[in-house]
């Protein structure tokens, strides 16, 4: 077995994953599935991830995925994964997704998202990944862009925290004005 190496170039796990769209992709209107994309997304995410770990991963989150543009049957899609950031056992894989008419090959660009990836060792405890090698000003943009992601992370996780609401008493009723429900109290429902 090789050695583990200390640092691996962004180079060395980018991946790229090509699938066609075939109609049981596809809802009543023809569309892709977003949850679909998100699958092929995951993957792609864990081979680049794997890939520089030197070991199995797992999703640990997924940062917010907006749909820009919807995927048609027949097109071809087309998933590019890099490593953009390493923490100690844990990387963030950036991912842009393409979508191709075959056609006309007019390429759309549909979605970006970012997946923290963490590796694991053999007894499912979070292992150390090697550091990454920047070789290129872009390189080092996206890394200190998802450095900056992770710490707006942590300040939302804390906000969310205050989100939480502990008893709905009348003044919490108060706050639904202007929302579009409507409180009708019922004895029990069950869901
Ligand atoms: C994610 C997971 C590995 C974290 O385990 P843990 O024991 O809490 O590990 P630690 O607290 O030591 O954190 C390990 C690393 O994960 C990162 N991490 C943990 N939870 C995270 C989250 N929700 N989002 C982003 N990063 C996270 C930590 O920041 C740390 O990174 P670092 O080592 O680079 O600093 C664990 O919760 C897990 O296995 N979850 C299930 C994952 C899974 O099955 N995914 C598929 C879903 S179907």
């Amino acid at each position: 077995m090789q050695p583990k190496p200390d640092f691996l170039p962004v180079k060395y796990s980018q991946t790229i994953l090509t699938e066609l769209m075939i109609p049981s992709y596809a809802n009543f209107g023809g569309k892709i599935h977003g949850g679909v994309l998100l699958s092929l997304m995951d993957k792609v995410a864990y081979v680049c991830a794997a890939k520089h770990a030197g070991n199995y991963c797992v999703t640990a989150s997924i940062d917010g995925v907006d749909f820009l543009a919807p995927v048609e049957v027949g097109e071809m899609v087309s998933l590019k994964a890099s490593v953009v950031y390493v923490g100690r056992t844990s990387l963030v894989v950036g991912i842009r997704v393409e979508s191709e008419n075959i056609k006309t090959r007019e390429i759309k660009h549909t979605n970006t998202s970012y997946f923290t990836m963490v590796a694991k060792d053999e007894t499912g405890k979070p292992v150390e990944v090697p550091g990454l090698t920047l070789e290129t000003r872009e390189q080092v943009r996206r890394f200190i862009e998802a450095r900056r992601r992770k710490d707006a992370k942590a300040e939302y996780k804390q906000n969310c925290a205050k989100i939480k609401v502990p008893v709905v008493d009348e003044r919490m009723l108060e706050t639904l004005k202007g929302e579009r429900c409507r409180y009708e109290k019922k004895s029990s429902i069950i869901l």
